[in-house]
C-alpha cells in the first residue's frame, strides 16, 4: 500500500494478520493494544505502541502523532463467554472505542470488524439486508458499537465476519480459534467434542486480512455494512472432521454433541454470513474466499511440523 499510514487498534488474531498483509504491501502500519503482541510487529515490518483504546486522551495523543489515513478497529473484548458474564463492561468498551475514533478521526477511512452475533441465529444465511437482532451480550455490544461508529463517521465501513480461523502455535497460552484448538488436540490423538447443531460459514484469517486491506485501499465510496463469510455452511462437527481429514488424524476422534452441552450454548444456532454486495465490488469481489476443505489443506502443513519442546 502506498501513501499514508494505517492504525490497527487491537493486535490479536485478526489485527496481526491484517498488519502483516498491509506491511507486505509497503504500508506504514502501527498496531496498538494494552500489552505487546506475542509476535513482535517489527519482525514483519510493522510497529507497535501501547494504548488502552478506552482512554480518550491517550487516543487523541496517538492520533495527533500518527495522523493515520486509515484505521482498523479490531480490538476486544472478543470472548463471547466473557461478554455474557460481563455485559456492561463489554458494551461500554466496544461503544467507547467506536465513539472515540468516530469523533477524533471522522475523515479517516475506518473499518470496524464486527460479527455474525449481531443476528439471533434463526436464519441460515444473513445478508447485509437482514435486520440485526442480537441474542447475546457480545452481539449487543458489537451492534451498539457499529451504530456509534456510523452515526459520527459516515465514511466508515462495518465488516461483519464469520468465525475466523488460522494458525496458532501449539504453545500459545490459549487458542483463540476453533480450527487451531481442534488441530492441536487431534494431532495429539485427543478427542474433540464439537456441536452438530451449530452452523457457521468459517472464513480463513488470510482471506479476512486480504479483504480488509482491499477495502482500506479502495478509492471509491463503500456501503456502510458488508458481510464476509466463507463459501461453506458447515456444523462445527463437520468442520472438525474436515480438519481431522486434512491432518490425517482419525475422524472418530471428533465427537458430535448438542450445542447446548458446550461452551457455545450462548451462540446463535446459525452463525452464518453471506454477502449480496461484496462479490460486485471492484478490486474486492475477485478475491478468492476459500472453503473449509481448502482452508484445512492449506493450514495442515503448519500444524504438522515439529512442536516446540515444553
Ligand atoms: N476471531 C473471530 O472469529 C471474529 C469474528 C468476528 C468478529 N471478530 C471481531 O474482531 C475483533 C478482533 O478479534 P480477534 O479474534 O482478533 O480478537 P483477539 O485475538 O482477542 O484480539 C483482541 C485484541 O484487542 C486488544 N484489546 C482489547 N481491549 C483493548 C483496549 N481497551 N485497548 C486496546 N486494545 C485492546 C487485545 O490486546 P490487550 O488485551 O493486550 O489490550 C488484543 O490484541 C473483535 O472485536 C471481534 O469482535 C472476531
Amino acid at each position: 500500500m502506498t501513501g499514508g499510514s494505517t492504525l490497527i487498534v487491537g493486535s490479536g488474531l485478526i489485527g496481526t494478520a491484517t498488519a502483516r498483509c498491509l506491511a507486505r504491501a509497503d504500508g506504514r502500519v502501527t498496531l496498538v493494544s494494552r500489552r505487546p503482541p506475542a509476535v513482535s510487529p517489527g519482525s514483519y515490518g510493522a510497529r507497535w505502541a501501547a494504548l488502552d483504546a478506552t482512554d480518550v486522551r491517550d487516543c487523541r495523543r496517538l492520533l495527533d502523532r500518527l495522523r493515520p489515513e486509515r484505521v482498523v478497529l479490531v480490538h476486544g473484548p472478543s470472548d463471547v463467554t466473557w461478554c455474557e458474564a460481563n455485559p456492561d463492561e463489554a458494551r461500554a468498551a466496544h461503544v467507547a472505542v467506536a465513539d472515540t475514533f468516530a469523533t477524533l478521526a471522522p475523515d479517516s477511512r475506518i473499518i470496524m470488524i464486527s460479527t455474525d452475533n449481531v443476528f439471533d441465529g434463526s436464519s441460515a444465511h444473513n445478508t447485509e439486508s437482514a435486520s440485526p437482532a442480537p441474542a447475546n451480550a457480545y452481539g449487543r455490544a458489537k451492534l451498539a458499537a457499529e451504530q456509534a461508529l456510523l452515526a459520527k463517521a459516515p465514511r466508515s465501513v462495518i465488516l461483519r465476519v464469520s468465525l475466523v480461523y488460522g494458525h496458532e502455535p501449539a504453545d500459545a497460552d490459549k487458542w483463540l480459534n476453533f480450527f487451531a484448538a481442534c488441530a492441536h488436540r487431534l494431532r495429539r490423538g485427543e478427542p474433540v467434542e464439537a456441536p452438530d447443531d451449530h452452523w457457521t460459514t468459517p472464513v480463513l484469517l488470510d482471506d479476512v486480512a486480504e479483504v480488509t486491506a482491499a477495502l482500506l485501499r479502495c478509492g471509491h465510496p463503500l456501503p456502510p455494512v458488508l458481510h464476509l463469510g466463507g463459501p461453506d455452511r458447515v456444523t462445527r462437527a463437520e468442520w472438525a472432521t474436515a480438519v481431522a481429514r486434512a491432518l490425517g488424524a482419525p475422524a472418530e476422534l471428533v465427537k458430535p454433541v448438542p450445542r447446548a452441552r458446550t461452551r457455545y450454548a450462548s451462540r446463535p444456532a446459525n452463525a452464518c454470513l453471506a454477502s449480496e454486495v461484496l462479490p460486485d465490488l471492484p478490486g474486492i469481489g475477485d478475491i478468492t474466499v476459500r472453503g473449509v476443505r481448502e482452508g484445512a489443506r492449506l493450514l495442515a502443513a503448519r500444524f504438522t511440523g515439529p512442536e516446540p519442546s515444553a
